[in-house]
């Protein structure tokens, strides 16, 4: 292991999440819900419980987890909701250099700050639009490892026309909602709002009805072949099982319009915290069960490539370690 690696592995995930918060005023609007919400889907704890497993199989088993939630198998791929994602050939550079030429000393943050002032003055933006990548950058190094994050080809993987947009350009996207029409105002139940689940593709997109759950309202999209994209997804993008906040298979991050959503009731608080997804009393978190979360507005939301359930086993570590 390299002095960088060992230096990561020294940070549990307290200390990430100490380092994140730190970072968070650093990093451009646009970026701050899709960084925190990148780290909810790439929890530490998980990583180091199946790493330290004998049996990694049988645990990912028992946490009944499914779909691609290594990130030494998506390197290059698992942040392209970021802003930052376009800037991502020359981070992977700056990281992959910072680990051969390594020196401790500085805290966690003040690395990831190093780092992507270095890449903002190389390619001439502003550094907020990069401390969020960077962070994810030393994430995806401490989980895949120096190795397989330097053997990914380091690509950009969202088209021109995407990432020719500007940061206010994607936030006036967000904010946008759905005329009702010329007397919209006086519709009450025939609203329809759009629900934007990847943002780097015009059309992945659909229309939902006022007050409907995100994944009912995703179940009437027969646009594409869902099943063969991702097996989880039987009806529509967003993957589902029991429609009733039993299985934590539909979560997603809220990019934009998080308070255009239901507050979260009991139920949903309950069982999330159980998933191990999110542990919060927000009323309206960046993280949501598509099964539970109605809509009054359009949203932009991103759907995670996995799911399991492992909140109790992690506290039980953690109690019992
Ligand atoms: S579909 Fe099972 S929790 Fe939402």
């Amino acid at each position: 292991m390299t002095p960088f690696e060992n230096y990561l592995t020294q940070h549990d995930e307290e200390a990430w999440s100490a380092a994140l918060t730190t970072l968070l005023r650093s990093i451009h609007e646009v970026d701050q819900n899709a960084t925190q919400i990148w780290f909810a889907f790439y929890p530490l704890a998980l990583f180091q419980a199946l790493a330290a497993s004998d049996d990694p199989e049988k645990l990912r088993q028992q946490l009944l987890m499914q779909g691609t939630y290594h990130l030494r198998d998506q390197i290059d791929s698992s942040h392209t909701f970021l802003y930052g994602h376009r800037y991502w050939p020359e981070v992977k550079r700056a990281v992959e250099q910072l680990a051969r030429e390594f020196k401790a000393g500085e805290s966690l943050a003040d690395q990831i700050l190093a780092v992507a002032q270095k890449v903002a003055s190389s390619v001439k933006v502003d550094r907020s639009l990069v401390v969020g990548i960077t962070a994810v950058a030393f994430m995806t190094m401490r989980q895949a490892g120096l190795d397989a994050f330097a053997a990914s080809p380091g690509r950009i993987l969202i088209d021109k026309k995407h990432a020719r947009k500007s940061p206010e350009d994607v936030l006036r996207e967000r904010a946008k909602d759905d005329s009702q029409g010329l007397f919209g105002f006086l519709r009450t139940v025939n609203k329809k709002w759009t629900v934007t689940y990847d943002e780097n593709d015009e059309g992945a997109k659909y229309r939902m009805n006022h007050v409907q759950d995100l994944a009912w309202g995703a179940a009437e999209d027969r646009t594409r072949n869902w099943r063969e994209i991702d097996p989880r997804r039987v009806e529509g993008p967003i993957p589902v099982e029991c429609r009733s906040a039993s299985c934590g298979t539909c979560w997603v991050g809220v990019l934009g319009g998080a308070e255009k959503l239901s507050d979260v009731a009991a139920r949903e608080g309950k069982k999330i915290k159980e998933f191990g997804y999110i542990d919060t009393p927000e009323s309206k978190p960046l993280i949501r069960l598509a099964c539970q979360a109605q809509t009054h507005g359009a949203v932009s939301i991103v759907i995670p490539p996995w799911n399991g359930v492992f909140g109790k086993y992690l506290k039980g570590l953690k109690n019992n370690p």
